[in-house]
């Protein structure tokens, strides 16, 4: 099953898997985003992030496998009034065009041996001054029943981030143990990594 079958299955049953609240990780950052600039969310399922930003005057693009994800973001975008530009996209077949001010990934699970040529792609589509910020389960995450993958090839470790973005700033890098309270999805104590990335 490739990705977008695996989660057009999930996004199929009703309601918001991860709920309709941004990634309190993320919005924690809004400070090192700037609105003049392109804001770009990296698998952005059902839109959480995508609309929060948009309502506080972001102009968001958000990247998914899903089609279906992407057509609950849409609804969720016209129930709040704001633009959102999607795009449906296998972020291992993604080929950026413009550069962004902003990007932001919360759980993007993707596997260990497609991360090194996503983060170059990330990497090259920043702006001078920009930030990519994310949250992801780290390896630690098999002890949990929060939510999350069960195969070790979709958690990440500091290294993934450390060896990699060897032309930015790495403001944080750091794995911590949290509480999510993000829909059924999410629920309960996690171990996670969160970065904030510079150019
Ligand atoms: C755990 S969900 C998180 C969704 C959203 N970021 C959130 O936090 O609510 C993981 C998302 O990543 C997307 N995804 C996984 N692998 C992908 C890939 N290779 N290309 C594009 N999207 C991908 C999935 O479709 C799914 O929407």
């Amino acid at each position: 099953m490739n990705q977008q079958e695996f989660w057009n299955k999930k996004y199929l049953r009703d309601g918001y898997l991860y709920g309709k609240k941004p990634n309190a990780f993320l919005l924690s950052c809004i400070g090192n985003f700037k609105k003049t600039q392109r804001f770009l969310c990296l698998g952005e399922g059902e839109g959480r992030n995508a609309i929060y930003f948009a309502s506080k005057g972001f102009d968001v693009v958000a990247l998914d496998a899903s089609d279906i994800g992407l057509k609950k973001l849409e609804v969720l975008a016209q129930e709040a009034k704001v633009q959102v530009k999607t795009k449906c996209v296998d972020l291992n077949n993604w080929e950026p065009s413009k550069k962004y001010g902003s990007i932001v990934a919360s759980f993007l699970h993707m596997y260990k041996d497609d991360r090194e040529f996503l983060f170059k792609k990330i990497e090259s589509c920043l702006k001078e001054g920009g930030f990519f910020v994310g949250e992801f389960f780290s390896t630690n995450q098999l002890k949990y029943e929060s939510g999350g993958p069960k195969d070790i090839d979709l958690l990440y470790s500091i290294d993934d981030f450390s060896n990699s973005f060897l032309t930015c700033s790495k403001h944080k890098i750091e794995e911590v143990e949290t509480i999510l309270d993000e829909g059924k999805g999410h629920q309960g104590k996690a171990s996670v990594i969160r970065v904030i990335i510079q150019k």
